[in-house]
């Protein structure tokens, strides 16, 4: 469905607010989630290539009870934990090209006092409810202190088949659905203890209220939503499915409220209760905006307030299948009962498959490691355009095949686009100087580009990726063909025709630019090169670009390299698989299998911190030629950048060739002894070595294991 301009008939650009689903904070980024920032990265590229204003903000969702629990685990405060993965999210929005305007957490001060502020108004509107429930309670979870256990913590044998550890809501063994009351033998998947049913008050939010009803059966169904997010709304307005498997009809009321502990945002005048996370993670959005808009002010930026009040505002949210209902009916109808302004739009994609079908798992991305592909030193643009040649507006899985990857961005970026500008720019440096010179009326070529740029620019407007890029390959064809009818490598060889390369020369080139333009939002960094080093601008395209003849161009500089196979088969090669003694063998802590040698002498703190020990990213490894131990080490320290804009690295050779393969340390995080005297070995200078745990008895546990922090922790960090 396409997005109507509000303000087409003004000349005043847009106002657009727009986000992505707020990631939960407890762990890296997968390929789902770069998929979901593109998407939206390219609707917003192309919105500011007209000139509208828009605010393209994201944030981490930080709260809750599995980054409570997680954060327990790593022995670190909740809010140092997802600090330690926020530090990570830059080199991945930055390696794939991903621009927002501000990154954000939930815990924020902004994000305390909205979330509490739109509590306390739908409150006022007569929307929320206490009620008494009975919920499972765990009396060991949490070093004692006891808590309550939602759906997933609970296990037991299923009331149906009988299957044994199964989760609290259904069985993976025959599917029924059920209550964790109805679980046979229940015991906490945190301490395995068995649980206790105690009742506990919970805030609900009326959402089965007649006004809420009658608000999102117009909000869902007025043509906004894409068709089948708008088809699959409406069933939910007729029935839905209880926990215990059993159906009701309308709209449930919501349990907004966690009892302590929870990491959380506490309920206003309710000591111990906290919102439930998906309360305040929406409102993460508004926060993320604030503090950007708040950070602004302070050089004449406009009020939060005021910037939310403006009539012609446009919000929209860029999410995944799996959370339309928080989306469609919880957020709008919380915005609207707080008497806040709605969203215009939801917009909704499906899941990404890599190579036929494997689903990414949200906790457990699989197949396609982002990281890994840019450690790799795969161009983040290949991904983008491949991404975007599947995208269309409607809510799709789409799959992401390696042979597929290679044949489109090589046949059609290298093949049909960037071989254009090689082509013809070479003659025009060669016989021209770099001067563009077209015979005959000129008018068809500007008209001509100013159409593809408007039904283009329509496809990005409308999401229709795929489209865009097709219509744009078409284009492309077009140019090529010309080009090879004129055969001006025939006309080059005649000093007659001069005149006829140059203008075919020329004609060509103002496509390539034409294209270049209408590439923009998928691929930023390529034809931001295009048009400063060879068109001489001092800038990015925008959509005014298209249709002007560019007069001169500067010598031809290469501009994108083929995908390797070598690079797929190394980002899509299992890790190297380090043999290990049973596992229940070690778990058993049986002497024989692991021998483990005495401890070193005592020593002080004070010669603990002679050491300084470093976190490190491996961005580069490779086998060292002559020797079957090592392997070097290119570790990035956090030790700034060299006078080119380079990071400084360490060399840094390892003997442990025998158990890891480079590319699968190429990416990883370790940990660096910093201030090791450089050695100076046969292959060249070690700088630093790199940490690694091994068994004194080769024969019982011949491992070597290179040590990698817990996700989060950054170059430079040190290790105390
Ligand atoms: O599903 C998720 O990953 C959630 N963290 C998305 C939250 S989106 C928004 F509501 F914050
Ligand atoms: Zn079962």
């Amino acid at each position: 469905m396409s997005t109507p301009a509000k303000a087409s008939s003004s000349p005043s650009p847009r106002q657009l607010f727009v986000t992505t689903a707020l990631p939960y904070a407890n762990g890296n980024f997968h390929i789902g989630h770069i998929m979901e920032y593109i998407q939206a990265d390219i609707w917003v590229r192309s919105q500011r290539m007209a000139g509208h204003e828009v605010n393209f903000v994201c944030a981490d969702d930080a709260h809750g009870a599995p980054i409570m629990i997680a954060a327990q685990k790593a022995g670190v405060t909740p809010r140092a934990f997802v600090d330690n993965i926020a530090a990570g999210r830059a080199q991945y929005l930055d390696g794939f090209h991903i621009q927002f305007d501000n990154w954000s957490h939930t815990d924020s001060e902004e994000n305390h006092v909205l979330a509490k502020e739109i509590y306390l108004d739908l409150k006022k509107a007569g929307l929320i409810e206490i009620k008494s429930i009975d919920q499972f309670f765990d009396p060991e979870a949490l070093e004692g202190k006891g808590m309550f256990l939602a759906d997933r913590y609970i296990k037991g044998e299923c009331p149906k088949c009988g299957a044994k550890d199964q989760y609290g809501d259904n069985c993976e063994n025959c599917g029924a659905v059920y209550a964790p009351t109805d679980l046979k033998n229940p015991y906490s998947a945190l301490s395995g203890a068995t649980p206790v049913l105690k009742a506990s008050e919970h805030f609900f939010f009326k959402l089965s209220d007649p006004r809420c009803v009658e608000f999102l059966e117009k909000w869902t169904q007025d043509g906004k939503l894409q068709p089948e997010v708008a088809n699959k709304v409406k069933e939910w307005f007729s029935t839905r499915t209880n926990a215990d498997g059993t159906t009701s009809t309308g709209l449930g009321d919501w349990d907004i409220s966690r009892d302590a502990p929870y990491f959380g945002i506490e309920i206003p005048d309710a000591p111990g209760k906290y919102f439930y996370v998906w309360l305040d993670a929406p409102v993460g959005y508004l926060a993320s905006l604030k503090n950007l808009l708040d950070k602004r002010k302070k050089s004449g930026g406009i009020d939060f307030n005021a910037y939310m009040a403006n009539p012609n505002l446009e919000q929209y949210h860029f999410i995944g299948k799996d959370i339309v209902t928080f989306h469609t009916l919880f957020w709008p109808a919380m915005l609207k009962f707080s008497g806040r302004k709605t969203p215009d739009n939801i917009f909704v994609h499906g899941f990404l498959t890599v190579n036929n079908g494997e689903k990414m798992s949200k906790s457990r991305g699989t197949g396609l490691d982002p990281m890994k592909y840019l450690g790799l030193g795969m161009n983040p643009e290949w991904l983008r355009y491949y991404l975007a040649t599947k995208l269309s507006a409607k809510n799709e899985d789409i799959d992401f095949n390696a042979d597929d990857f290679m044949a489109r961005v090589n046949s059609d970026l290298i093949g049909k686009y960037v071989n254009i500008a090689s082509r013809a720019a070479s003659f025009i440096s060669k016989y021209f100087d770099g001067q563009l010179r077209y015979e005959g009326d000129t008018t068809y070529l500007m008209q001509g580009a100013i159409s593809a740029a408007v039904l283009v620019k329509e496809s990005y407007e409308s999401r229709e990726y795929g489209k865009a890029l097709r219509d744009i390959m078409a284009i492309a064809d077009r140019i090529n063909a010309e080009f090879d009818a004129a055969k001006p490598w025939l006309l080059a060889k005649d000093e007659t025709q001069r005149i006829a390369l140059q203008d075919i020369c020329s004609k060509v080139l103002h496509g390539f630019k034409l294209l270049s333009v209408l590439l923009t939002p998928v691929l930023p960094a390529l034809t931001e090169q295009v048009a400063k080093n060879l068109f001489n601008l001092d800038r990015s395209f925008d959509w005014t670009d298209a249709a002007p003849l560019p007069t001169a161009i500067a010598p031809y500089q290469h501009l994108m390299q083929r995908v390797d196979i070598k690079q797929l088969d190394a980002l899509f090669e299992a890790p190297a698989v380090v043999e290990t003694a049973p596992q229940a063998t070690l778990d058993k802590a049986s002497t024989s299998a692991v021998s483990i040698e005495p401890l070193a002498p005592e020593i002080t703190i004070d010669d603990f911190s002679k050491v300084d020990l470093r976190i490190a990213k491996i961005v580069n490894c490779e086998a060292v030629e002559g020797s079957t131990k090592l392997l070097r080490l290119t570790l990035d320290a956090g030790e700034g950048t060299d006078p080119e804009g380079n990071p400084v690295t360490r060399n840094v050779f390892s003997g442990i060739a025998s158990h890891y393969k480079p590319v699968d340390l190429i990416g990883k995080h370790t940990v660096m002894v910093a201030n090791l005297a450089p050695r100076k070995m046969k292959f060249g200078v070690s700088e630093g070595m790199v940490l690694a745990a091994s068994s004194a008895d080769e024969k019982s546990n011949p491992g070597i294991y290179v040590l990698e922090p817990v996700v989060g922790a950054q170059p430079g960090m040190r290790i105390r």
